[in-house]
């Protein structure tokens, strides 16, 4: 619903708005998403008459005048009331109040001839009451920003090759997107890092929490001068900046918006999989990039796509020239809100090594087993698979194991699936317990630092060893164990393979054509458990 709104009053008479909410939460320049409450209370005083303190924009909404969408009405100013009855009309929610010296109504919906920005509203005269009545202009701005709760890191450039009137540039861009972003702690927080030889900290993201004093502090900052390293940049933001101490919230994601004059002066590619592997989602400003003829300096060819989150294009703005780049706030400011666009967020979906540990014993049998890799599909095909998102391998096992894929061997979903498919039934005794030593020795002890370790044993008989020792060393490392049983599985081994607690990680199926339920509880216990974590 709405936002910020001017209201904007030409006359001598200068109204006092009170933009305040009984709801703490609710305020005149409240956020478009959070609105999306059936009803809720403005300090509007009365229906249809309303006191003189009343926020126009909002009796105007309630007396439904104009929408959230705003728009122009005709103000009336009348004597105070005795008594001003609140009551719920649009949505909104006016107040009483006893009485009050003076009152107005609105009415409207009036289309005024088109005007620039500058001409003044013009006043009618009412000719019944020959009362001066004043049009206001209710404007909402449709927020770039709704719901925009991201920890942004802005990386800008201090080499010396941008200059001084270009490093001006650059922070008035800078301020330009902490006033469009609306910073604060209840949507978007903004860290600025200044990069040359080495990073430094301008400021973290919890150092300011409104754009006015951010906008005062960028103002001040001093070029430092030194190369365009980029990839010292993004090691040093994936190790230091987003920090909880540094003001790193968690639930927000994380996003690093790099400002690039020309191309950094060092590689990129390794420190932007390690920054996207811990959820960092980078975007490239790349201001005056290289032309055909400049593309032999440039130290490593393609490094927007070699560090951007993704290539489609959504996190990189080419800007051709430094007196172009103003043209990039709003897109920019879009795009890093767009939460759902984020994708390199860390999300249940994304951050894992999984290893599925397949009994292919004599007891499952052909059929049973074809059930068993659907089931491994199924529960693939709910991740995000990437070399940089979830990774899937598989080991099979009879009293021996067999390494049917690594993390990483296969890195697109496709490629996955197809590879499940290929496995072929092995048949033989049930060691549960080596295997489960096994995958950790060939999987996770090749997992990569910033993943979740799963690990989805699927078994359907009592082992011919000891499963309790081998899952306590998998627990120890960090391993997150489920156990699937089936048939002739037993059950106190299924409880020592799995994690605590056993019933979030610990299934049983009489039978392997029931095994089709437990795709989405696995999946939904998986979820529940990543979002139960602190994040990033
Ligand atoms: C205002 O007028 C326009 C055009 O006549 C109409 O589409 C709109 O619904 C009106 N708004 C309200 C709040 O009545
Ligand atoms: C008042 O009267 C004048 C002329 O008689 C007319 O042009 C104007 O539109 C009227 N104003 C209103 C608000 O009705
Ligand atoms: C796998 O998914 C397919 C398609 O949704 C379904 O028909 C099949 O029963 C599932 N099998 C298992 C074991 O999950």
């Amino acid at each position: 619903m709405f936002i910020r709104y001017l209201w904007v009053s030409f006359s001598l008479m200068t109204y006092v708005v009170s933009c305040s909410s009984v709801v703490p939460d609710i305020e005149c320049d409240v956020r478009a998403g959070k609105v999306s409450y059936p009803e809720f209370i403005v300090k509007v005083y009365g229906s249809g008459v309303f006191a003189l303190i009343s926020s126009i924009c909002n009796a105007a909404i309630h007396s439904g005048v104009i929408t959230n969408e705003g728009g122009k009405v005709i103000v009336k100013k009348m004597a105070g009331q005795a008594e001003y009855k609140g009551s719920l009309a649009n949505g909104i929610r006016s107040l009483s109040l006893p009485n009050w010296r003076e009152s107005f109504t609105v009415s409207g919906n009036i289309t005024l001839n088109l005007r620039t920005r500058k001409d003044p509203l013009p006043t009618l005269t009412d000719n019944a009451t020959k009362k001066v009545i004043k049009i206001s202009e209710c404007r909402w701005h449709i927020p770039l920003t709704a719901d925009c709760k991201v920890d942004i890191a802005f990386l800008m450039d201090g080499s010396w090759s941008i200059g001084k009137r270009r490093f001006k540039i650059q922070k008035d861009f800078l301020m330009e997107v902490s006033q469009v972003l609306s910073v604060g702690m209840a949507g978007p927080m903004m860290g600025i890092i200044q990069y040359g030889d080495d990073p430094v900290t301008e400021f973290s993201l919890r150092q300011f929490s409104s754009s006015k004093d951010l906008k005062l502090a960028i103002d001040k900052i001093v070029q430092k001068g030194g190369l365009s390293n980029v990839g010292k940049a993004l090691s040093y933001i994936n190790k230091h900046y987003f920090s909880d101490s540094n003001g790193n919230r968690g639930g927000a994601p994380n996003v690093a918006v790099i400002l690039v004059d020309g191309w950094p002066t060092d590689k990129v590619e390794e420190a932007s999989r390690l920054a996207r592997e811990s959820g960092i989602n980078i975007f490239f400003v790349t201001i005056e990039g290289p032309d055909d003829n400049e593309k032999q300096n440039v130290v490593e060819p393609n490094f927007v796509d070699k560090a951007v989150c993704r290539t489609s294009g959504f996190f990189s703005l080419p800007v051709a020239s430094w007196f172009a780049l103003r043209k990039a706030v709003q897109p920019l400011v879009k795009r890093v809100c767009d939460t759902d666009r984020l994708v390199c967020s860390k999300t249940c979906l994304n951050a894992n090594d999984i290893a599925f540990v397949i009994d292919g014993s004599s007891s499952v049998g052909t059929g049973n087993f074809r059930t068993v890799l659907q089931f491994v599909a199924n529960v693939t095909r709910e991740f995000e698979i990437s070399d940089t998102d979830t990774r899937v391998g598989a080991v099979q096992y009879t009293y021996e194991q067999r390494l049917e894929f690594a993390f990483g061997q296969h890195n697109t979903k496709a490629d996955v699936l197809n590879a499940v498919k290929r496995i072929s039934y092995w048949s033989g005794g049930t060691s549960t317990g080596a295997a489960i030593t096994y995958a950790a020795a060939q999987l996770f002890s090749k997992s990569k630092p910033n993943k979740r370790k799963i690990m989805i044993v699927i078994t359907d008989g009592r082992s011919y060893d000891d499963v309790r020792a081998p899952a306590l060393a998998v627990h120890r490392q960090g391993v997150i164990a489920y156990s699937i049983g089936i048939a002739w599985a037993a059950q106190d081994e299924l409880e020592y393979i799995a994690t605590d607690p056993d019933r979030d990680h610990s299934f049983f199926v009489d039978e392997f054509d029931n095994l089709y339920k437990y795709v989405p509880k696995i999946i939904n216990n998986i979820c529940q458990e990543f979002n139960s974590q602190p994040r990033n």
